[in-house]
């Protein structure tokens, strides 16, 4: 199934006070078949959050807003394409294409 997937939103202070929170209500408000949504701990880019991290994709994005995430389930998680203009730079700077 290409939709095996795991979404982990970080949860930790960092990324709260950007607005993790609401990040991953959001996702939750959107199940998707095959796609398991999950908090996550300190995923070690603080102060870029609140970040976003989609597994086996290995594909970071950072500073998610909630009115965002409606983007990246519909163009990444279903339609497989990643949200380039979203990515986090320092871990995706050669494929902004
Ligand atoms: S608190 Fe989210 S990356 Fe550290």
């Amino acid at each position: 199934m290409p939709n095996s997937r795991c979404v982990r939103v970080c949860q930790n202070r960092t990324c709260r006070k950007q607005g993790a929170k609401s990040v991953l209500a959001a996702f939750e408000a959107l199940p998707i078949p095959g796609v398991i949504v999950t908090a996550s701990s300190c995923l070690g880019q603080c102060g870029n959050g609140p970040m976003v991290l989609v597994l086996p994709d290995m594909v970071w994005y950072c500073g998610v807003r909630s009115n965002e995430v409606a983007l990246i389930v519909e163009q990444h998680l279903i339609g497989n394409e990643k949200v380039t203009q979203m990515l986090y730079k320092r871990f995706h700077s050669g494929d902004g294409k």
